[in-house]
């Protein structure tokens, strides 16, 4: 038998996802500036961290009347905020059949996943290009990558499901599908939905993990369409960080079919314990007062689009999510140079191989950033002359 060595070294040898080496994706698009930085602290639009205040100033924050919360939660999660989860999110699922379980963000909804399902030898199939984690956790599972490729065209990057089903075998044990997708913006329509369930059907052992956590940010799509309930083998991951721009309090959550949510209940007992008593507080109070958060970003959108077309710079208008993509000469060296004239940006390589040559700029940002952001990324790339 190989040892764990052996085997992440042969993932990594083999997945053409690429591990960036000593830069990666997230260290540059983390604002932390290089010593002496000419600009100053750059304008960081790296990270898909929402900037907004879910409770707009800090007398609101101090009004919420968190108190005596100084205990173990229920290790599943808040029984209010479960039933709130389901019946905001899954109206059509049912509640007989389907549970909410309350994670550390999305992120931990995904290894817990992992972790109750997938051994050693197991195949997972995911997205090039995707969200990094993605691979990791395949490989901590060391399970083998498989992966499916995106459509690409001029109006951007689309699922296709003809290759997500050409990718599947007999020993997949989990299809990771994240619409609106990171860092594409591709959503799913109902047609594709559809394929994707009878694509289940053929794959008795397959479970299809639907990472949702943009499932609230929607630009050019008018509606998101969940996967969950879609089967007993579907597992839906969901979180407030992106939606309700809560990412700092780390709540998140799964949507299991009861059977797979058995099979988690011990990891959530013996592995989490349950997820901070004020996190989740603080989520269910957001919650109930939500009022959604697209209509934002199509706002903030609007506002980069504007200026990247002063420049005359080309980009990909998203269906999802809060990215906007730039194809630029080798996205690597911009990134680096962007960082030199004050700007963080994402290299679209670190997600994998269709968005090489591409850079991932965030919007989640409030109007001052974005002006004085996009304007510098703009005039950089003309000036590095990777434009
Ligand atoms: C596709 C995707 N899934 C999951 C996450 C993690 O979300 P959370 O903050 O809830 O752990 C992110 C964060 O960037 C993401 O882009």
């Amino acid at each position: 038998m190989p040892s764990n060595k052996t085997v992440v070294q042969t993932m990594s040898q083999q997945s053409p996802i690429r591990t960036l080496g000593p830069v990666s994706a997230f260290a540059l698009g983390s604002g932390t500036e290089p010593e002496g930085h000419p600009a100053g602290k750059p304008i960081d639009l790296g990270l898909g961290e929402p900037t907004r205040d879910p409770f707009s100033g800090a007398l609101a924050w101090a009004s919420l009347g968190v108190q005596g919360v100084n205990h173990y939660y229920p290790a599943l999660g808040l029984d209010k905020l479960r039933s709130l989860i389901m019946e905001r999110y899954y109206p059509k699922v049912g509640t007989d059949d389907h549970t909410v379980l309350v994670t550390h963000g999305a992120i931990n909804g995904l290894d817990l996943i992992f972790r109750a399902f997938v051994t050693p030898g197991d195949e997972v199939l995911v997205a090039d290009t995707g969200f990094p984690p993605y691979l990791k956790l395949a490989q901590f599972a060391r399970a083998s990558l498989k992966t499916y490729s995106l459509r690409g065209d001029a109006s951007g990057f689309h699922f296709n499901v003809r290759s997500i089903i050409d990718g599947l075998t007999p020993r997949t044990r989990v299809l990771i599908v994240n619409a609106p997708h990171n860092p594409t913006g591709a959503c799913l329509d109902e047609r594709q939905i559809r394929q994707l369930r009878r694509a289940l059907d053929n794959y008795p052992n397959v479970l299809l993990v639907s990472d949702e956590v943009y499932s609230e940010v929607l630009i050019g799509a008018s509606q998101h369409l969940t996967l969950g309930g879609l089967s007993d083998r579907c597992l839906v991951v969901n979180s407030f960080s992106k939606s309700l721009a809560l990412q700092g309090f780390r709540v998140g959550w799964i949507l299991a079919p009861n059977s797979l949510g058995e099979a988690l209940v011990p990891f959530f007992t013996n592995a989490i314990g349950a997820v901070s008593s004020l996190g989740q507080e603080i989520a269910l109070r957001a919650l109930s007062g939500s009022t959604g958060a697209a209509s934002n970003y199509r706002r903030s959108v609007q506002l980069v689009s504007g200026i990247l077309d002063d420049y005359g710079i080309s980009y990909l208008m998203p269906a999802g999510g809060f990215f906007i993509l730039i194809k630029v000469r080798d996205d690597m060296r911009a990134c680096v140079g962007l960082r030199q004239l004050g700007v963080t940006v994402v290299p679209g390589s670190g997600f994998g191989h269709a968005t090489r040559g591409w850079i991932r700029a965030c919007f989640a940002k409030d109007d001052e950033t974005l002006v004085a952001g996009f304007s510098r990324l703009a005039a950089g790339l003309i000036k590095l002359g990777e434009v």
